[in-house]
């Protein structure tokens, strides 16, 4: 009976410490995980803080050209604006920089008019705007917004 009675104490006894053990490991790595991906979410954060910004001064300053010229009025960017002109988002992949600079400080008259130039910039202007064009370029829009063959446009 005594026997029969220590055996059953010494087998509960071994099982409750497995489990404990068990219980302690389980909680070590779920504690060593926690701190492992705070720690990471802090590295990330604080690494992501410091990395330059991809929009130079220029880009910036090209931005405001782009609105106190209200170029909006006549020209899309992303599919929204005035359907004069072109869409403009993704200009820079069709024409070179200088091309565009010498297009806005010389800027040719506008069809179908035949004494209407297209709104002028000085080189400065137009440079910062060539750099806010070719930001915008740099945006992924997944083909947006799509060019459509304007009717009668070369006749
Ligand atoms: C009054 C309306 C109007 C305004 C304002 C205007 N544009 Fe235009 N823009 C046009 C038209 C119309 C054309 C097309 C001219 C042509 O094909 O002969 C054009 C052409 C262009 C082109 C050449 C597109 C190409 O396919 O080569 C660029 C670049 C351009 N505009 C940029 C601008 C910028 C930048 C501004 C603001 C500073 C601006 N435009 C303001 C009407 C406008």
């Amino acid at each position: 009976m005594l026997y029969t009675f220590i055996v059953l104490v010494k087998y509960y006894h071994n099982y409750v410490w497995a489990e404990l053990e068990w219980y302690h490991l389980k909680l070590r790595t779920f504690l060593l995980l926690n701190i492992l991906s705070f720690g990471l979410f802090v590295a990330v954060t604080l690494i992501s803080a410091r990395l330059p910004s991809p929009m130079s001064e220029q880009t910036i300053a090209g931005k405001l050209v782009w609105q106190r010229h209200n170029c909006i009025s006549c020209h899309t960017l992303f599919g929204n604006g005035g359907y004069v002109g072109d869409d403009l988002t993704h200009i820079t992949a069709k024409d070179n920089p200088s091309y565009l600079i010498e297009y806005f400080v010389h800027p040719p008259v506008m069809r179908p008019n035949k004494y209407t130039h297209h709104p002028a910039l000085d080189e400065v202007d137009a440079e910062d705007l060539v750099h806010y064009l070719e930001f915008v370029n740099t945006i992924p829009t997944l083909g947006w917004p799509p060019q459509q063959e304007k009717e009668g446009k070369d006749s």
